[in-house]
């Protein structure tokens, strides 16, 4: 495993990105919806840091890859249970990857009627872009290699991980 951002450079970054959310929301309140589950761990150390009135929620996600006759297909699992009409929101993941999970988010939120949408994430991974959206605030961009840590899964393990880093491709 090769550590591309380890825990000090992680948190100057949020304290950072959390910088630009409070000037751009100044004297906001802000429903901060942190996207189950990788996206947890991010939005738990961005809220510390924020320092606004911060409400927060969670949308949880599924995806059918595989599914022949929709690929990459995003379905809600579970829904937030805050209300957002007329609210300002900030979308939290742990990473931007195609951009399906986020576009998907981002309309479900435009629909419940909230005022503002801003979206924010750990990592952007703008090689496999497959829909056009690009977040408002990032932390890192990394290259295109499966990443792990701080949330971020492989089979369900190292989301604790206090640091991120790239599993090696599967030789052979
Ligand atoms: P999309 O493609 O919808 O992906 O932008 C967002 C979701 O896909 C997962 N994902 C990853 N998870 N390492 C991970 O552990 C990665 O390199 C990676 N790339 C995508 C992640 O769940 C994210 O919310």
């Amino acid at each position: 495993m090769i550590v591309l951002h380890d825990a000090e450079a992680i948190r100057a970054g949020i304290q950072a990105v959390a910088r630009r959310i409070r000037e751009r929301f100044e004297g906001t309140e802000l429903t901060v919806l942190a996207i189950l589950r990788g996206g947890i761990v991010f939005a738990a150390d961005l809220i510390r840091a924020l320092e606004l009135p911060v409400r927060l929620d969670t949308i949880g996600v599924s995806s059918y890859r595989g599914d022949t006759t929709d690929p990459g297909a995003i379905q809600i699992s579970s829904s937030p249970s805050l209300d957002v009409k007329s609210k300002a929101v900030l979308i939290v993941d742990d990473i931007l990857d195609t951009g399906r999970t986020l576009s998907r988010i981002r309309a479900d939120v435009a629909a419940r009627g909230a005022s503002q949408i801003a979206t924010a994430v750990l990592l952007d991974k703008p090689a496999r872009r497959a829909v056009p959206i690009e977040a408002d605030f990032v932390v890192f961009t990394v290259p295109d290699v499966w990443v792990v840590g701080y949330g971020l899964d492989h089979d369900e393990k190292y989301r604790n991980l206090p640091y991120i880093a790239a599993l090696p491709a599967p030789s052979g």
